[in-house]
Formats: C-alpha cells, structure tokens, sequence
C-alpha cells in the first residue's frame, strides 16, 4: 500500500519538473551547438542604450530631438507629426499600408520603422538618404507626409517657440545659427540614434540558451538554410543593402501590389536599378506589419513564403516557415522608455 503511494509520488515530482516548454521540440546538444555557433556567425547582439550615460550636452540634444518628433508644427496643416505615422506604442510604425499625410492625402510606400533605422547603410525604400539626419528633413517638405511649404516657415515656427530658442541656443553654442535646417536635422537624428531595441534573440546570441525556443532555433538554421542571410544578416537582420525585389519572377505577382514600384530605379534612372529596393532590417518585424514596400501583404508568414519564391527560389517547407516565424518572434525587443512621448 505504501509503495504504490510511494511511486505516486515519484510520478508526481517527475511531472512537477519543468520542461522544455510544453508545445516546443527536443534537440540535441550537437544541434544546440551548431546553430549557436551559425547564428553567432551571421549575427551580432544589440545592448540596451543607456540613456543615463550620455554627457549632459548631448542628452540635452536628445531631449530637443524627442520635442521635434513629437510636435506638430512641423507639418503644414500642422495636424501631424513624427509620431503620426512612426508611433512608439506600435513599434514606431503605424499598421497601415500607406499612412495618411497632414491633409490625409496618401503616397505610395509603407511606413518603415524608426527603431533601429539609424543601425542601416541608409535610409528610404530605395535608400536615397545616407543617415537618419539626411533623412529626416524628407518628410517634413514631402507632400504626402508633413507638406511643410519651405524651410522659411518652419524655421519661423520654431524661433516662435520659446523653448526651442533657448534649447538649439544651448545645445548648438558654437553655431553660426541656432535654429537652423542643419541644427534641426542634428537634434532629431540625436533622438533617433537612442531608439535601440535589445530583445531576447540578443540574450540568446550572448549564449543564454533557453532565453529563445528550440522552435525559434530551428527557424535560425531554416533562414540559413533556405538562403536569406546573404541579404539579411548583421545586428539587425538586413538594412546592409539594396536588392532587386523580386529576383525570380515579378514581385506584384506574390504581392498581388497593384501600383508598380520601380523602386531605386526612380531615383537614380539606372536600368540596373528597377525595382532594387533596400533590404529592410526584420527587427520587431512580428509587430511592423503590414510587410513589403507598399504594405501589400498583411501576414508575415505570407511574406516569409514570397520571400523564397522571389529572392531564393524555393519553396519553403511550412515547417520550416513556420520555425522562422518563431525566430522573428524573438527579434521583438524592448523600447527604451524615454522614446515615448510623456515619459
Ligand atoms: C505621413 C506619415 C509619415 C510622417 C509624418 C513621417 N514619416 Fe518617416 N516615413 C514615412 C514613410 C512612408 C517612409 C518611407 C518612404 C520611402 O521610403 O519612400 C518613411 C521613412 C522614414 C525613415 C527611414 C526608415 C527606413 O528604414 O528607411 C525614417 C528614419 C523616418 N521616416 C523618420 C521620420 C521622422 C524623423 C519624421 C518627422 C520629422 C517622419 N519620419 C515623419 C512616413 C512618415
Ligand atoms: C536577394 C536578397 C534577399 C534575400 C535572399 C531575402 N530577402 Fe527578404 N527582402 C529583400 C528585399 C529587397 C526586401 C524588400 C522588398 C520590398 O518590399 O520591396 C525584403 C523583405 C523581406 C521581408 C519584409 C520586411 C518588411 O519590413 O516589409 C521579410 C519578412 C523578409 N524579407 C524575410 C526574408 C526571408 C525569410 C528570406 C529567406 C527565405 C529572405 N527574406 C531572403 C531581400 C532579400
């Protein structure tokens, strides 16, 4: 009577342990070791921006940066800002298609992230801007984003400002200006270069094993497998390059887009050129939906399949789909608290 109680409870502590997780797989050690040594190949760990640790001058920049993205004055209607379109609370996007301008007028390419952005060899669809200080001032004048008439009337609006004439005084001594188009795209891009998002796939890289899945790690070796790393790889997984899209085929066929984009080709009127767009970074991709440079495909695994059609030609396995999903899941990282708007 006793021993069968006994085992009972045996059988009871072996159940209490924990396990893997319950819906995740078994690997072996070996497996374990080499995918870690694949993805330390392919990709580097983020770390945490801290904030705290700026000089007291730049974090003052930071501060005036935060208080441009978040104005609205810097649009025409004045109706918009920054935030509008690249919102902290959605992962500094805003999940539409096509984001709507300050007098809801629409362009034509998906609003990309600002997080991490400054990390990628240039910014834009078709990456015309080297820097997110070059960049920054596309959107104030485009006129299906902020349409502000000229410089003369932003320049003016912001000397208007108090604060601001004291802060740019303060923070830009030694220039000619304070207020001028270069102080103005120094402090933004300041606020931009703050916008890190350090997530578990970090902790993972840095050797914690059980910070991901075994699911997510089988998605590392099948997005190595299946041929993205030439083209997504580094710290934020792309954002290194421009490529052809798609390399197989006619992207509108798998994005079903119906305004053809001819990408960088738009800008620089090389042949070589059409429909080449940047390579996105896929950091919080699970959260920057919807996907590809018009916002055409809302599901990620959709995208994750279009992929191999058009960059790799393959046809992916599900499984093998759905793995990569999970170690997308893991690139989702935490936004450092001063990026939001009342902190
Ligand atoms: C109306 C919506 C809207 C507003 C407002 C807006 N943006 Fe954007 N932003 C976009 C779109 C759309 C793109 C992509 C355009 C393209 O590539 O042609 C973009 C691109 C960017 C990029 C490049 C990211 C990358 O990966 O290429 C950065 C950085 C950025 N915006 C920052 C800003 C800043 C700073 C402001 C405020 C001064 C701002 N945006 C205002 C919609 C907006
Ligand atoms: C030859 C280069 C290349 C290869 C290889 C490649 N990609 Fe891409 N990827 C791109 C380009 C270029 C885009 C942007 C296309 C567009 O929107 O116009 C993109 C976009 C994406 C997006 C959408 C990102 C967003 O923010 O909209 C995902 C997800 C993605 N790739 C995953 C993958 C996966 C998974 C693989 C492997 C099966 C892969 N890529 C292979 C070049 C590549």
């Amino acid at each position: 009577m006793n021993k069968i109680y006994f085992i009972f409870f045996v059988l009871l502590l072996f159940s209490c342990k924990p396990k893997a997780t319950k819906d995740d797989v078994k690997i072996d050690e070996k497996t374990e070791q080499n995918i870690l040594q694949l993805a330390k190949g392919y990709f580097t760990p983020l770390s945490k921006f801290d904030i705290e640790k700026l000089n007291p001058e730049r974090r003052k920049m930071v501060e005036l940066g935060k208080r441009l993205f978040y104005d609205k004055r810097l649009s025409g209607d004045q109706t918009i800002n920054c935030a509008s379109c690249h919102d902290m609370n959605k992962y500094g996007v805003d999940n539409l298609p096509i984001s709507p301008g300050d007098k809801k007028q629409f362009g034509t390419r998906n609003t990309p992230t600002v997080l991490n952005a400054f990390l990628q060899y240039a910014q834009f669809w078709d990456a015309h801007a080297r820097t997110v200080e070059d960049q920054c001032v596309g959107p104030v004048f485009g006129n299906f984003e902020m349409d502000m008439p000229d410089t003369v009337t932003l320049l003016k609006r912001l000397e208007e400002d108090e604060y601001y004439r004291k802060t740019f005084a303060e923070v830009f001594p030694k220039a000619d200006t304070a207020i001028s188009v270069t102080t103005f795209k120094r402090a933004i891009g300041a606020f931009e270069r703050t916008l890190v998002t350090p997530a578990p796939f970090d902790e993972y890289l840095k050797g914690d094993l059980k910070a991901i899945s075994n699911k997510a790690k089988l998605g590392v070796k099948a997005f190595v497998d299946n041929g993205c790393i030439p083209c997504h790889s580094t710290s934020i997984i792309g954002g290194q390059m421009a490529q052809k899209f798609a390399l197989y085929g006619y992207y509108w066929d798998y994005t079903n887009s119906s305004y053809i984009d001819k990408g960088r080709y738009g800008f620089t009127k090389d042949p070589g050129d059409k429909f080449v767009f940047k390579v996105p970074q896929l950091r919080n991709i699970v959260k920057t939906y919807p996907y590809f440079h018009d916002g055409s495909v809302s599901d990620l695994k959709e995208a994750i399949k279009i992929m191999g059609m058009a960059e790799t030609n393959i046809q992916m396995k599900q499984e093998d789909i759905d793995n990569i999903y999970e170690f997308f899941k893991t690139l989702t990282g935490e936004i450092p608290d001063h990026a939001f708007e009342n902190k």
